[in-house]
């Protein structure tokens, strides 16, 4: 995970990173620093824990100069230490380096390093970087970075700046993301676009195996043979302003609130007046071959992979499609049976989780088809799928997932209705029907948005409680698991979710007065089992927090609390069910007082295995 910055330009280049590195805080916040050359001399500072820490440091000490890279660390090779905080440097404290990925063969390196006399400070893997570095350095940074580059095994993209050729900012990418902004007189580099937007919208994705060389008026690109390397740059279509938390008190919260927005500007980007939904121009596939699909797995993790649970719903309901959910860490390493018609699909947020790349790739060599359902343009899931279907949700910052979630629904929404009309399952009537109520979901999300009062009683009755129980049925089962996690991942409580219907085949045995039981069930083909299990809970004294109807008044009569979210069609219901979900883990991770934003030992983008 961890996230790198670098910049080159006239700015005040410790508030620069400083910036950039708030805005890659979710992808780990163990420890943070920078370094800087200036007046031709490198300077670091680097402190444990997070960035707001690293700015006092500044604010006293600070470093100046035109040239910096700094770091956002989640531990991965030694603990989250000031002296295992990177950037790391040199034996002669001349080049200093940051990195996220992992260098798998760094033992070898290390020991072999040893043995020529360098001088490690760290345990981290990083610090053969800079070492090999040191080694290769014949006064051309880029010179260096090559060499080095063909001992790493491992994935990698850091960034390196030094002494002895002070006017530049090398860096490298194998396996981890890495993004370059192009200014006037400045340029920038991340590891994903929200810390480039202050200073300009046009980027450069670097592709795998390329290094590129920063410097204040033009950037370069090579493969790793040295070889120049063309790339037309991009524009991102995302703002600055879209990653501040504009008056919320948490990223999450924003988040939260932001969705009916999301789903209204994507229905109305990908449904036009006559019922036509445009979602395959970023498909490199034809609506014969979509046509010819008789199996799909999708694969993915956390809360894409529930997503992908209720799309699975949806396709085998609508489509008729033989679907499988698998996780993506599970998905890599078995040997699925798929022949030429079976695609694979994986579902991501930031499109550069570790497994769900692997995942694609074993699915590639099996030649197989793949699409995937994404936020993040340019990011490694998008570019390797034959297809991608972007989520257009705008930058998620909180760790918790939570527009991405109903934007991944929606965008699942959107596939299975297309596929289903052109394998002729749909006729336009229903198409019809089903889009305009869809259209009408925004304003649904909203009104409830604007009404969670109950929520603020119910978390203030809980908040202290051990454990949590969800459950759900039938395309709600997945929100019962979604709700589960967003519990226990911001609030350290212990929370599962389960279908309805399994509880007594085991966890029954877990409910007892003091347990809260949250049941969803809204109006739909499965209520009158829901609330037969909701019963057996009650039997057992369990604490019935429901998600109801409104307007339901016999699930009043049975549960402890009702939260009741507008009427929507059973197959809409997982877009509204959401809300109250993570309303609810908010609200107790905040009367917790956790961290809500950046929970304990969590990173928003896992880009290690
Ligand atoms: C939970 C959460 C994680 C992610 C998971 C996959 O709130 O955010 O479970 O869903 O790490 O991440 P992406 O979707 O970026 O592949």
């Amino acid at each position: 995970m961890c996230g790198i910055v670098g910049y080159i330009g006239d700015k005040n280049v410790d508030a620069v990173i400083l910036v950039g590195l708030e805005k890659l805080e979710y992808r780990g916040y163990d420890s943070a620093g920078v370094a800087t050359i200036s007046k031709g001399e490198l300077g670091i500072r680097k402190i444990v824990g997070k960035i707001w820490r690293l700015a006092g440091l500044l604010n006293q000490k600070p470093l100046g100069g035109n040239v910096g890279i700094g770091h956002t660390r989640w531990a991965t090779h030694g603990e989250p230490t000031r002296l295992n905080a990177h950037p790391h440097v040199d034996c002669n404290r001349r080049i200093s380096v940051v990195h996220n990925g992992i260098i798998e063969n760094y033992y070898t390196i290390k020991e072999k390093l040893l043995k020529e006399g360098h001088v490690f400070e760290s345990e981290t893997d990083t610090e053969v970087i800079v070492h090999l570095i040191e080694k290769h350095m014949d006064g051309n940074l880029e010179k260096a970075v090559f060499k080095t580059v063909k001992d790493l095994e491992g994935s990698f993209a850091f960034a390196v700046i030094c002494e002895h050729d002070p006017n530049k900012v090398v860096a490298a990418k194998s396996g981890c993301p890495l993004i370059v902004g192009l200014g006037r007189g400045e340029n920038v580099l991340a590891s994903d676009a929200t810390p480039v937007l202050s200073i300009t919208k046009e980027v450069l994705d670097i592709e795998e195996k390329e290094i590129c060389v920063l410097e204040k008026d033009k950037v370069s690109l090579f493969n790793f043979d040295g070889k120049k390397v063309e790339r037309k740059s991009r524009v991102v279509e995302w703002d600055v302003e879209m990653t501040t938390k504009d008056g919320y008190d948490h990223f999450m919260l924003k988040e939260i609130y932001e969705q009916p927005r999301v789903i209204r500007d994507n229905i109305r980007r990908r449904i036009n007046d006559d019922y036509k939904i445009d979602i395959a121009s970023d498909f490199n596939l034809t609506n014969g071959e979509l046509a010819r699909v008789s199996r799909i797995i999708i694969q993915a993790c956390g809360t894409s992979w529930h997503a992908s649970l209720v799309g699975k719903y949806l396709l085998e309901h609508y489509c008729r499609i033989h679907t499988e959910v698998d996780i993506s860490s599970e998905f890599r390493y078995r040997n699925p049976v798929a022949d030429g018609e079976t695609y694979v699909m994986a579902v991501s947020q930031s499109g550069e989780t570790a497994d769900v790349i692997a995942g694609i790739r074993s699915a590639k060599a099996k030649f197989l088809k793949v699409l995937s359902i994404c936020n993040v343009m340019g990011s490694t899931v998008a570019r390797e799928c034959d297809g991608v279907v972007y989520t257009h949700a705008g930058p998620e910052i909180g760790v918790a997932s939570t527009k991405a979630f109903t934007a991944q629904l929606l965008s699942f929404y959107f596939l299975t209705f297309y596929l289903a009309k052109i394998k002729w399952l749909l006729s336009d009537d229903e198409l019809k029907r089903l889009l305009d109520e869809l259209k009408t979901i925004s304003d649904k999300m909203e009104k409830f948005l604007n009404s969670d009062g109950k929520l603020n009683k119910i978390a203030k009755k809980f908040y202290n409680a051990k454990n949590f129980v969800f459950l759900g049925r039938g395309i709600n089962y997945p929100l019962a698991l979604e709700g589960a996690l967003k519990l226990k991942e911001i609030s350290y409580l212990h929370a599962t979710g389960y279908p309805a219907g399994e509880m007594k085949h085991g966890p029954i045995a877990l409910v007892d007065e003091k347990m809260p039981v949250v049941c969803i069930v809204p109006k739909s083909s499965v209520y009158d089992k829901m609330v037969s299990n909701i019963q057996e809970v009650k039997a057992r004294k369990g604490r019935i927090i429901a998600v109801a109807t409104e307007g339901d008044k016999k699930i009043k009569s049975i549960a402890d609390y009702v939260i009741y979210i507008p009427e929507v069609s059973e197959i809409f219901s997982p877009l509204v069910v959401a809300l109250p979900l993570q309303l609810l883990a908010y609200k107790i991770a905040v009367m917790r007082k956790c961290d809500v934003d950046k929970p304990r030992n969590l990173a928003k983008s896992v880009t290690v295995e």
